[in-house]
């Protein structure tokens, strides 16, 4: 008997045309996220964490990472907005969806999709920590530790480090397109030419 593709499927194949190569298959990322979340388990037995997340492109890693683990959680969203492309960030970075609970007396983990500068989630861990957590700590899938401009960030849980193309996937988007691949892959650089503003 044959299965027609499904949905996710269908999406994946209607990218592929612009992906370059696929880092991440869907079994490695879900195997790295068990893993993530049996040491997340580990070290929050008996202290229930609030996972604290970044709209949207965390949102796909949230909702996996949640599912693996074994101990009862919170989830909450914060949405921001940074001026200038992702790939060229001034580090202005402005809130535009807070919180809904307090945070104060709290364990809180901050899950991230990918940290490149650093520079967002810096600002956001010191957004939290001004509303004194019990304890903070972050989380994200992606690393580029080589283009870190915040050096002092500590990454409790970090998924793979990852090399300096500009990926997609998972949540990750360019242009609000192709976060809904299953994958993480590359995108292809004339993609990428194409949407670029006109030069001056
Ligand atoms: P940072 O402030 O430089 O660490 O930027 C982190 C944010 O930039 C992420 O949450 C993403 O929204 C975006 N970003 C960084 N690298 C990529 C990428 O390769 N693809 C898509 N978005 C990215
Ligand atoms: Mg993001």
């Amino acid at each position: 008997m044959t299965c027609s593709p499904g949905p996710i499927r269908g999406a994946a194949d209607a990218a592929a045309a612009d992906i370059q190569e696929i880092l991440f298959p869907e079994a490695q990322i879900t195997a790295r996220v068990g893993e993530l979340a049996a040491a997340i388990s580990r070290d929050y037995a008996g202290r229930p964490p609030l996972l604290v997340s970044v709209l949207k492109g965390a949102v796909y890693f949230l909702t996996d990472l949640t599912r693996a683990l074994t101990v009862p959680v919170e989830i909450d969203f914060m949405a921001i907005t940074t001026y200038g492309s992702a790939r060229a960030q001034s580090g202005v970075v402005r809130m535009i969806k807070d919180l809904d609970v307090e945070i104060t007396g709290r364990d809180v983990v901050l899950v991230e999709d990918i940290i490149d500068t650093g520079l967002t989630a810096g600002y956001l861990l010191r957004l939290l920590q001004a509303r004194s957590p019990a304890s903070l700590r972050i989380c994200t899938l992606l690393d580029r530790p080589y283009r870190r401009i915040l050096e002092t960030l500590d990454i409790a849980y970090r998924g793979f480090e990852v090399p300096d193309r500009f990926l997609v996937g998972y949540g990750l988007d360019y242009r609000e397109r192709y976060r809904q691949l299953p994958y993480i892959g590359v995108l292809k650089n004339e993609v990428l030419a194409a949407g670029a503003p006109a030069g001056p």
